[in-house]
């Protein structure tokens, strides 16, 4: 079971994602799930992560290709054998941030987007919990935070694209993205998570 997180920065699946695999490893045993992210989810990807997060692009397609080539390792190195053993893979972030964030936030087509996504074979999410928050709830999360990279600094309008895209998103594809109401407790988010994947496990 491949389970992927997504939403706006700020939107609370940092919290939740590693919420899900502590109760997946109390309820199925050690090792059983994993928790890990994009960009840089595998050992000595430090720098890219750095550089995606931290440098400004001239050429529009420059980021698609550092998320995609990030993505390639990290579905080789760690996603890909963790599935084969049968563990739980639980992710901050995949293919859906680069649709939401590349077309919505950056105005990249759809369609090219999705061309550029399909030349990479890499296993795509069973489920993806969309931590559906308003931009205000996300904007005050992400301005408590001491150093904001370059996407938390885009502002409100950038945020308010990524969420609509998102929405789109999961209107399009129903059976796999399920948006899930990100405001209040973390402990209501979370049952609400539960109840959402109830079936998956
Ligand atoms: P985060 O992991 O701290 O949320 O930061 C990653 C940032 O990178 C976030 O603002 C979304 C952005 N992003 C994209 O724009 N496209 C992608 O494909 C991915 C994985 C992330």
């Amino acid at each position: 079971m491949f389970i992927t997180f997504e939403g706006i920065d700020g939107c609370g699946k940092s919290t939740q994602a590693r919420r899900l695999v502590e109760f997946l490893l109390r309820e199925k045993g050690n090792g059983k799930a994993l928790w890990t992210r994009e960009p840089g989810g595998w050992t000595g990807s430090g720098n890219l992560r750095e550089l995606i997060l931290s440098q400004e692009f001239e050429h529009p397609w420059t980021e698609v290709f550092l998320f995609l080539a990030d993505r390639c390792e990290h579905a080789k190195k760690i996603i890909e054998p963790a599935l084969q053993e049968g563990v739980i893979v639980i992710c901050e972030r995949f293919d859906d941030s680069s649709r939401a964030y590349q077309v919505w936030g950056r105005g990249i087509e759809l369609e090219k987007i999705e061309r550029a996504l399909a030349l990479a074979e890499y296993p795509r999410p069973d489920r993806t919990i969309l931590l559906d928050v308003s931009v205000e709830t996300a904007m005050g999360r992400v301005l408590a935070r001491a150093n904001l990279d370059r996407y938390e600094k885009e502002g409100k309008s950038f945020l308010e694209r990524v969420i609509e895209g998102y929405r789109f998103l999961a209107a399009r594809e129903k059976s796999r993205i399920r948006p899930v109401n990100g405001e209040g407790k973390p402990d209501e988010v979370f049952a609400r998570i539960l109840d959402s994947l109830e079936g998956c496990f």
